[in-house]
């Protein structure tokens, strides 16, 4: 047993003679896992009655010969040509209300009768075939599900979905606050999808009347979760238990990850970060993986070796920093580490994305090399961190709903983005080397000595009880500005900000002030003075201790940040929109108090993670993601279970794992 290393393998793209030199170097690189069958639905079907698994076959085949295990797909993440013509309902219609024709990909109508028939019927087809397979270790549906359709096959799915969610056209109403602009519906049948026909307003993809758009968002989330599950069910038919996956894209808006989690056996994620600066927000998107399913570990389903070909310029890898993130990806749990892709394509969008293997086919290039290395370190490690997980005292929550309420509003301002807020204090938390779990609003939160909720815009389901509990018990909650502001249905709360948490805050709000970026408003804390934009709330103690308060405009004097004591713990309120260095200050004598911070605390650039095996050995990971090498303190050096050597000093992009029960 060892870390699954391989990726993305579309050998039926090349001929067979390729093959052999594709496995040749896979052994060279100690690649041993291989996604099989991403985008073969043309192949497997190449037309209505017709199926052809000749080619399966023998990728399989070749595969198993060398030993490879495989992670096989389905193939629906792009349908075949003639399928559209065929069956012109697989096709989507955008929010311009176009009704697309063939081509691209991830262009399916999830309400499609069609597409719901013919791909589960694929899938139980390629189950039947080769379920029992011993080289089959997981199962991968579909593939980055995401995108919306705006068709008419969609409307009627949303109505029954509003039917069964609401009973009654009275209670929809109510719901969506309908006497507003003389929207009461007074037949299903008038409900529309919110779209550039419809509900437009403002902007490219915005449309006006909350409730509707935020059910349309939920709707669809649901409508693509009924595809995976239909085409689960086709594979549980033929094979009881291998896991069943998808590949998830980590801080994706479209997707509510929280509401599919339990329908999937392993949770597993594309990683690709948006610059190379990114390292706090790839932490908290495994952070957020990992927490879909209560700290299962999740596979790291595909990331470039090198560049990825879909960005406007496609900055490469430096060296070493492709086994930094492999690494920083199993020190936030991942239990496999696969690549996008094996070898290149020759031709499309993807011929200039990064491989394994190049056009050419070389293993003395850089990128294999690197990749040959991290196999055989992964090699030599072998089962060491499979299964651990991360013993957090610190729970950050996320929830798609708030992200969605919080950005369909019109006000207080659109340049408020509910993952600018989420990341400016994660990053704190992750910069301060606090272990933390991401977790949604329904978890339990027991077992935490601090609950960090940004931006918690939705509050419902009795989740302000169970945040007060976690400060009447001794622990810290921090909320921020736009918490507590609506209830599930997106209609504010009748009564004072921040709507049920303002017993457990302390604090009552009032007013709220929105200036555009450039706008400074200083907030004076604890002797130190720091910025705020964008958002002000005029923060009203009732019975919260000011901490920091505001220094500019009318409402100068005025508390910014409040901190109340509530049972034996404290709840923070901090109503305006602080600079990172202002978040850090709050989130520092946070963990202080809790004797949470990291023992790298003071090094920047250095991240520290903990896993905690099923033996109960805990592993330490020091990741060092800055260009110039770093002296360690005590806490954070050790002897090296990858170099086997002690380390003191980490070099520019190192990584080094301790084993260290004391820590
Ligand atoms: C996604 C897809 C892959 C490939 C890569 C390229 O993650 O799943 O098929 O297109 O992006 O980066
Ligand atoms: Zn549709």
């Amino acid at each position: 047993m060892k870390i699954p290393y391989g990726g993305d393998y579309n050998p039926e793209q090349w001929p067979k003679e390729v093959w052999e030199d594709d496995h040749r170097l896979f052994d060279e690189a100690h690649i041993d896992t291989l996604t099989v069958g991403v985008f073969t639905w043309a192949l497997t079907q190449p037309g209505p009655d017709v199926y052809d698994f000749s080619v399966l076959d023998a990728i399989i085949e070749r595969a198993t010969a060398s030993g490879r295990r495989i992670c096989l797909a389905t193939g629906t993440g792009a349908h075949p040509a003639w399928m559209a013509r065929a069956y012109p309902s697989v096709t989507r219609t955008d929010f311009e209300g176009r009704k697309h024709r063939f081509g691209q990909r991830h262009n399916s109508c999830p309400s499609s009768p069609d597409f719901r028939r013919l791909s589960a019927e694929v899938a139980g087809r390629i189950a039947h075939r080769y379920a029992g397979h011993p080289a089959i270790v997981a199962w991968h549906v579909g593939n980055e599900y995401g995108g919306a359709c705006y068709c008419d096959l969609c409307a009627a799915g949303f109505r029954d979905w509003l039917r069964s969610r609401y009973g009654s056209l009275s209670a929809l109403n109510d719901a969506w606050y309908t006497t507003f602009w003389s929207h009461t519906f007074t037949g299903w049948d008038e409900i529309e999808p919110p779209s550039a026909l419809t509900e437009h307003w403002r902007g490219p993809d915005h449309t006006a009347f909350q409730g509707i758009t935020l059910d349309y968002l939920r709707f669809m989330s649901d409508a693509m979760l009924t595809n995976f599950r239909d085409e689960k069910a086709a594979i549980r038919r033929s094979d009881p238990d291998t896991p069943v996956t998808t590949n998830f894209m980590g801080l994706y808006r479209p997707i509510d990850y929280h509401r599919w989690a339990a329908d999937l056996d392993l949770v597993s994620w594309d990683n690709y970060p948006p610059d190379d600066r990114s390292a706090a927000r790839m932490a908290l998107a495994h952070d957020l993986m990992r927490g879909l399913k209560g700290g299962q570990p999740f596979w790291l389903m595909e990331q470039t070796p090198s560049v990825t070909a879909c960005r406007d310029v496609n900055p490469l890898k430096r060296p070493g920093v492709m086994r930094l993130w492999s690494w920083q990806a199993v020190a936030h749990g991942a239990d496999a580490v696969l690549f996008f892709q094996m070898r290149a394509g020759r031709g499309a969008s993807e011929k200039y994305h990064g491989a394994v293997i190049g056009h050419a086919g070389r293993s003395d290039t850089r990128v294999f090399r690197e990749v040959a290395a991290l196999g055989a370190e992964f090699a030599a490690l072998g089962p060491v961190t499979l299964g651990a997980r991360t013993p957090a005292r610190v729970a950050l929550l996320f929830d798609w709903d708030s992200w969605w309420a919080l950005e369909i509003s019109d006000g207080p301002s659109r340049l408020v983005r509910y993952l600018d807020v989420v990341t400016a204090y994660h990053r704190a938390l992750w910069q301060l080397g606090a272990d933390l779990d991401v977790i949604p609003v329904t978890a339990p939160l027991d077992g935490y000595d601090v609950v960090v909720a940004p931006a918690l815009h939705m509050v419902k389901n009795g989740l302000a009880d169970r945040l007060a509990a976690v400060a009447s018990g001794g622990g810290t909650v921090i909320a921020t500005f736009l918490s507590g502001r609506v209830d599930e249905n997106d209609n504010a709360f009748l009564s004072d900000v921040p709507g049920p948490l303002t017993p457990l805050l302390g604090v009552r709000v009032d007013e709220w002030d929105a200036r555009e970026e450039s706008y400074v408003n200083p907030v004076a804390m604890n002797g130190s003075v720091f910025e705020s934009r964008l958002l002000f709330e005029l923060v009203i103690p009732q019975g919260a201790e000011v901490v920091g308060t505001y220094r500019a405009d009318f409402y100068a004097g005025t508390a910014a940040v409040t901190r109340n004591t509530y049972g034996d713990g404290h709840a923070w309120y901090v109503g305006a929109g602080l600079s990172p260095d202002g978040v850090t200050h709050v989130i520092r004598e946070v963990l202080t108090r809790h004797g949470l911070l990291g023992p790298c605390a003071a090094l920047p650039d250095v991240e520290t993670a903990v896993r905690v095996t099923p033996d109960g050995e805990r592993l330490m990971f020091v990741l060092n993601h800055g260009t110039s090498p770093v002296d360690l303190p005590d806490a954070c050096a050790g002897t090296d279970l990858l170099s086997g050597h002690y380390v003191r000093t980490l070099g520019p992009n190192g990584v080094a794992l301790y084993r260290d029960a004391a820590r």
